[in-house]
């Protein structure tokens, strides 16, 4: 059922297989958004109205598409999303997304509600867990400590969840897979109970977990760890996380599956780079896929691109190997995107480097 000997020629193909490998219901699970899918949609519509500008003659011969995010060094400027019920699309899940990242040299953030513990994954490798995520109510404070007892040096704190969006495909699927699998983090015992029926119930719809920024603000001063908030999609949202305590932002709409119709990632990502200014990390997710769609994210004020559906075609296909060839795919279309545009390192990735196609 899953291929071991992955050599996939292109993103399309790893995509192709993976749909080929899983269950109807766990693709639409996956490939779903929520709603009437305009917010899928629009992110993929975002990324194709934009060129890049090919600079003739450039002297560019070998781009260094290195940097650092809150001091780790990534050798792309690439993170593999937190994503849960990962064993659903193979059963190495998360670990195989963990070794893959490692030896890249880029970062998996490891999920709260996935199949493996923080200290597992850590444990899998050290080199890619370096960042974990985690969901914020309550408990929240202990979660962050376990992770920071793990030894992982920033917190993802997703704040886009309060209830799991509503998830067409999924409730016309009635899908409702056993969860328990999906606990790595959130021990089934009488005690943890609730907190499991909490965080799956993000994943899942349902959940409810009604907490603030004023919450949120009051947990973070006892984090060990800088965090940074995954799920803003306006400056103001930006700078109220900033002013919660957190060190940076990822522009997000949770890859079209939280509000729809909501705006695109990329579409708001000029203004929130604008409102919090040039210092801040300011990763994007929620539709990129390719090289040329990393490229347009930096060129238009983001640090870094998560990945999240890609890496799962990439899981689901191949499994560590099918991982590694996605990350290859994005990071060789991205150099010689950088090489056509002239642009010798990331900083050269600027505004200027990519046109909107109105038409
Ligand atoms: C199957 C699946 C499960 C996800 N689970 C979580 C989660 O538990 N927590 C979270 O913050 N984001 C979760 N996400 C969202 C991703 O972290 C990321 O924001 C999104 O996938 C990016 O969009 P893309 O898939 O278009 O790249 C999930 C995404 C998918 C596809």
């Amino acid at each position: 059922m899953y291929p071991t000997t992955v050599e996939f020629g292109s993103l399309d193909e790893i995509h192709e297989t993976a749909l080929g490998v899983l269950p109807g219901d766990v693709a639409d699970f996956l490939e779903g958004g929520a709603g009437g899918e305009t917010t899928l949609l629009r992110n993929r519509q975002a990324l194709s109205r934009w060129a890049v500008v090919p600079e003739p003659m450039s002297g560019v011969a070998l781009p260094d598409t290195g940097t650092t995010l809150l001091d780790i060094p990534l050798s792309a400027p690439l993170l593999a999303a937190p994503f849960g019920g990962d064993t659903l699309f193979h059963p190495d899940g998360h670990r195989a997304v963990m070794r893959a990242s490692a030896a890249f040299g880029v970062v998996d953030i490891a999920p709260e509600a996935g199949s493996f513990s923080y200290a597992d994954l850590r444990a899998t490798a050290p080199a890619a867990a370096r960042m974990a995520q985690l969901h914020p109510f309550a408990g929240a404070v202990d979660v962050a400590g376990r992770i920071a007892d793990a030894g992982y040096e920033a917190l993802c704190v997703t704040v886009d969840c309060p209830v799991g969006g509503f998830r067409t495909r999924n409730m016309r699927n009635r899908f409702s897979p056993d969860l328990t699998p999906f606990c790595g983090n959130t021990p089934v015992s009488a005690g943890d109970a609730p907190r499991v029926a909490e965080v799956m119930g993000q994943l899942m719809s349902g959940g409810g977990a009604a907490w603030t920024w004023d919450d949120l603000t009051h947990a973070a001063r006892r984090f060990r760890l800088p965090w940074i908030a995954k799920g803003v999609l306006t400056p103001a949202a930006a700078l109220r996380a900033m002013d919660a305590g957190a060190t940076g932002v990822v522009v997000s709409n949770h890859g079209g599956r939280q509000v729809d119709p909501a705006p695109s990632s990329l579409a708001v990502l000029p203004a929130i780079r604008a409102a919090v200014g040039p210092d801040v990390p300011v990763v994007v997710d929620s539709g990129f896929r390719t090289g040329a769609d990393v490229f347009v994210a930096l060129a238009l004020g983001a640090d870094a691109v998560i990945l999240g559906r890609a890496i799962v075609y990439g899981l689901a296909a191949g499994g560590e190997a099918g991982v590694t060839r996605v990350l290859e795919l994005v990071t060789e279309e991205l150099r010689v995107l950088m090489t056509l545009a002239g642009a010798a390192d990331l900083r050269a990735v600027t505004s200027d480097r990519v046109v909107e196609i109105l038409r």
